[in-house]
């Protein structure tokens, strides 16, 4: 993961995010609102600046939140101080942070479609190690039917049916658009809500 979190480390240093909307996803905030999300402990891969976890937390989870930028993670601390929710952040690679488990629930916005592309073996047996049977998984990840030259890594329906289904029963698959830094750019993406079988 060394090259990766250099890169992420030089983004959240130059201040270039765009995925950093600065407000929780509305895709995340529909599905907590649909009663989706059903538990208590929830997990957040990847969480940024912690945008999402400190919603998640104001809506009454116990989240634990990782991230291997520690730049992401002082923000996020700072974040949820300020909107007076308690979060347990990690600074660490989420493939093997000591972050405890299993949780109810995983969310992840723009971590799976990154990772998968990495290390899938790795990713898929930590997801395993922190869900139990009938935890759910939220991921929000780009969609490989719109391409562009500077957006998120995306990914197929086939390919996340793939590599997702052999551990998880697909409960909604839905389009969506990523909200960004910018309004003008908002990629196609997937809300992908899962079971563990
Ligand atoms: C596209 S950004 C999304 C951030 C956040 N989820 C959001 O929606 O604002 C992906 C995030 O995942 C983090 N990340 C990527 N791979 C990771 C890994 N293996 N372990 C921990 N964090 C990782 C990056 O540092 C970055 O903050």
């Amino acid at each position: 993961m060394a090259n990766e979190l250099h890169d992420f480390d030089k983004a959240y240093a130059s201040g270039r995010t765009p995925w950093d909307s600065g407000v929780p996803s509305l895709e995340l905030r529909r599905v907590l609102d649909a009663g989706l999300l059903p538990g208590r402990r929830v997990l957040e891969l990847g969480c940024g600046t912690g945008t999402n976890a400190v919603e998640l937390a104001r809506r009454g989870y116990e989240v634990t939140a990782v991230d291997f930028v520690a730049q992401a993670v002082e923000a996020a601390r700072a974040k949820a101080g300020a909107a007076g929710v308690k979060v347990a952040f990690h600074v660490g690679d989420a493939l093997n942070a000591d972050v405890g488990g299993s949780f109810d629930l995983l969310f992840d916005r723009g971590v799976y479609h990154h990772c998968r592309r990495v290390d899938l073996p790795g990713f898929m047996k930590m997801v395993e190690r922190v869900t139990r049977p009938a935890s759910r998984w939220l991921s929000l990840a780009g969609s490989a039917k719109e391409t562009h030259e500077y957006g998120p890594p995306t990914v197929s329906e086939a390919e996340f049916r793939a590599e997702l289904g052999g551990l998880f029963e697909f409960l909604e698959i839905r389009e969506f658009r990523f909200g960004t830094d910018s309004e003008a750019f908002r990629p196609l993406a997937w809300s992908i809500l899962m079971k563990r079988k």
